[in-house]
């Protein structure tokens, strides 16, 4: 029977804690890998690997061998409904039998932000397709505060322009932890999951919870629309990504992203990871 996974994106953030669970399930899987030396390392620690890439759709069709099912996850960027179609072409050639994608929360072809319209175009060509697939739509990770850890050691502050809106923040732990049950357990095709953290949080509670953790005051400052705009373009983000992170935020901090999904814990039969248990995890990521 052919129940081998493949896991692309397993080098990122989400990837390397869902190998960790696969590997804990004691499943066939194999990683798709576009950078050799870190292929290398991987096969090193005893995972199965292969070069491929996911532009280049002959390495696809022989990453596919012997598979049944495929996580699909890739930096979102322009070219990603391009690259994740190269992906739903060749599993459609090659008769694979569930796709778990992970997409964004409020993903949709219609939606207003070019992360979720491109992550909709791709959900729109799986089902398209007739591959049966899962879509696991995760709000924004804990884990984009390692981004603030600078800010944090050098001016004992954190910047946001969500001013004192909430959202329920999400560790990437927790969404790995459902795609892994959602490819090696039955009864998940044609859903879509939302994933959040148990609780919506502000930036205010962050710079709190911080302060606490590290025994020093860390102090939240809100940022204008406007200051945030210029801030994310100097940092060197691309345009598309500073549009759609000044609208989120906008909507962030109008509380309409706020509301707290049941779905880690019925996936996984256990509450979502609180942001408290995050920061004292990846205490040594902040100083
Ligand atoms: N961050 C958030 O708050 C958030 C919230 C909701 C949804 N999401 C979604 O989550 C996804 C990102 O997850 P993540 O943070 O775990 O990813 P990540 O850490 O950015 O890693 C991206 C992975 O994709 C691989 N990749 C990129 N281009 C590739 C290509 N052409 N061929 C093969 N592999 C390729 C990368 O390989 P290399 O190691 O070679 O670069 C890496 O393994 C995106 O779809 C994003 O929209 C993010």
């Amino acid at each position: 029977m052919r129940n081998k996974i493949l896991v692309t994106g397993a080098t990122g953030t989400i990837g390397s804690f869902l190998i960790d669970n696969l590997r804990k399930k004691n499943v066939d899987f194999v990683t798709l890998v576009r950078d050799a030396s870190k292929a290398e390392k991987l096969e090193k620690n005893g995972i199965q690997t292969v070069v491929g890439d996911l532009g280049d759709e002959k390495s696809l069709i022989s990453a596919m061998k012997d598979v049944g099912s495929i996580f699909l996850l890739s930096t979102t960027s322009p070219q990603s409904p391009e690259l994740q179609g190269n992906v739903v072409k060749a599993a459609k050639a090659k008769g694979i039998k569930h796709i778990v994608k992970i997409a964004a929360r409020g993903s949709s072809v219609d939606a207003d932000f070019n992360i979720g319209r491109w992550h909709g175009i791709t959900e729109k060509e799986i089902m398209g397709s007739g591959i049966p697939y899962t879509f696991i739509h995760a709000h924004s990770f804990m884990q984009n505060l390692f981004f603030d850890a600078g800010s944090i050691e050098n001016e004992n502050a954190i910047y946001s322009s969500q001013g004192d809106g909430r959202i329920p923040m999400v560790d990437a732990r927790d969404i790995a932890s459902v795609a892994a049950d959602v490819l090696t357990e039955p009864g998940h095709e044609g859903k879509t999951y939302v994933l959040t953290g148990p609780e919506a949080i502000s930036y205010y509670d962050i710079a709190r919870e911080l302060s606490r953790l590290l025994g020093r005051e860390i102090s939240y400052i809100a940022q204008s629309a406007e200051d945030g705009y210029n801030a994310m373009l100097a940092s060197g983000m691309p345009n598309w990504l500073v549009d759609d992170m000044t609208l989120l935020n906008k909507r962030y901090a109008r509380n309409e992203a706020a509301d707290v999904s049941p779905d880690v814990e019925i996936i996984t039969g256990r509450k979502p990871i609180a942001l408290h248990q995050f920061l004292k995890d990846f205490k040594n990521r902040f100083n």
